[in-house]
């Protein structure tokens, strides 16, 4: 099993382009199940998920034609309505092929998702939204068996906001009969992203953005062009690196204006960030002084970048308080993060980070994907050497991110 090897202490200068992002990605591939004809792709990131996804998809029958960052799929012989457990197992994301499924075959057999190491999540709510819509829906032997002749519009309000929850309801709309109104969506960018292709292949989408999505449904979707928006939790995660480890840092093929929370914080630890136009630059000389912070759905501070900002507050100036108000068990990376010096205490949903002068080097180990990125920016502060082990939930999100950071003077390399 690959490891990660850094060693702390470097300086980061240069450039490093991000790439498109998972959780635009994902939703997206599943949106090629919406037509018979061709749906081309650009910016789609090299990552063990997508990978996943795209098994999944030609297991159903999709064609996939992939080249580099491009990718074209044609829905035209899907011959298989079902997502099996060995793959949703893997991949949680698997769930959003049954709002696509039911919506254009009237059918569909999903298996349920089980819990996960950030906490329980449950897919209620995508449930009990396509019921809304006439779906008939049996649980058994742990799959969603879904029917429905043709789903039809209904006004759906979602208990709490939920972002694959919304893009599942939001696919399934755009072929139902009549008008659906999703009250309380999720806005996140990558909600955005999928309505923007949905609406280039047809759909009638109002409220692109708001918490408010009204779609007057169509007989077929057709084929469309997209490039995936770029990845705002890569770029977060990197400018947390240039903040934890010092220097100057531009990054390339990004968008400094959906994450406007995260900079804001990371302005208050004493970052320099400067932007423009598909760039942001961020350059740090100091200590970091220490943030405190809630996470909350889009356009508040992310949940996915808790645990990297997390490691920053660790050799912070200061004490801070992070609260992660979406998930109830995402504080996973603390004792690994006190296993290299820092000084975490957990009250609840809670975590006290008591900033601590410098972390030193030690083996940990990464529980999923954004822990594992608070370790790697915790091992490029640290002083001598951390082996980060169960690298592969790294690799489900990051686009080979050893590369990119070694690329701008990290010490960090992938080791058997
Ligand atoms: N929830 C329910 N019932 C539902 C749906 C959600 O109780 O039917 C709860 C969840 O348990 C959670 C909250 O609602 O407590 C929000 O969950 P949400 O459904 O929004 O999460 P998700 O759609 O499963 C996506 C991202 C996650 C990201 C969350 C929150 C994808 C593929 N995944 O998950 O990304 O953390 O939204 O922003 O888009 C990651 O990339 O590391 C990651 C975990």
């Amino acid at each position: 099993m690959d490891k990660l090897l850094i060693t702390g202490g470097r300086r980061l200068s240069g450039e490093i382009a991000i790439s498109g992002a998972k959780n635009a990605a994902l939703p997206i591939l599943c949106a090629g199940l919406l037509t018979a004809e061709p749906v081309a792709l650009s910016n789609l990131p090299h990552l063990q998920d997508v990978s996943t996804m795209l098994r999944l998809l030609r297991q159903m029958g999709l064609q996939v034609e992939q080249q580099d960052d491009r990718c074209t799929l044609q829905g035209n012989a899907i011959d298989k309505l079902e997502a099996p457990y060995e793959l949703v197992k893997t991949m949680r994301a698997s769930i959003l092929v049954l709002g696509p499924l039911l919506a254009r075959f009237g059918e569909a057999r999903v298996s349920l998702p089980g819990g996960c190491a950030i906490g329980s999540r449950p897919v209620e709510q995508h449930i009990k939204g396509l019921q809304a819509m006439g779906a008939e829906i049996k649980i058994e032997a742990g799959y969603i068996h879904a029917k429905a002749k043709r789903l039809k519009g209904a006004r759906i309000v979602t208990d709490m906001i939920t972002v694959t929850g919304t893009e599942n309801l939001l696919m399934a709309a755009t072929l139902a009969d009549g008008e659906t109104v999703l009250e309380n969506a999720a806005r996140e960018p990558e909600v955005t992203d999928l309505a923007k292709l949905l609406v280039a292949m047809g759909a009638r989408i109002e409220g692109i953005g708001s918490d408010r999505l009204l779609i007057q449904g169509v007989a077929a979707l057709h084929g469309a062009a997209h490039a995936i928006i770029a990845d705002r939790i890569e770029t977060g995660t990197f400018l947390c690196a240039v903040a934890a480890a010092g220097g100057d840092v531009t990054l390339q093929n990004t968008r400094s204006d959906i994450l406007d929370a995260v900079l804001d914080k990371l302005r208050e630890a004493g970052v320099i960030l400067t932007s423009g136009s598909g760039w942001v630059r961020a350059q740090m000389a100091s200590r970091p002084k220490a943030v405190s912070f809630r996470t909350t759905e889009y356009p508040g501070f992310p949940t996915d970048m808790q645990a990297q900002f997390m490691a920053l507050n660790a050799i912070a100036a200061g004490t801070s308080r992070v609260t992660e108000t979406i998930f109830e068990n995402r504080f996973m990376h603390v004792q690994e993060l006190n296993r290299l010096g820092a000084a975490i205490d957990i009250e609840g949903h809670t975590a006290i980070v008591h900033g601590v002068e410098q972390l030193v080097g030690a083996p940990v180990m990464a529980t999923d994907l954004r822990a594992s990125a608070s370790l790697v920016i915790a091992g490029l502060a640290a002083q001598g050497e951390t082996l980060i082990d169960r690298i592969y939930h790294l690799d489900r999100g990051y686009d080979r991110m050893e590369v990119k950071l070694s690329a701008v003077g990290a010490d960090i390399k992938r080791v058997q």
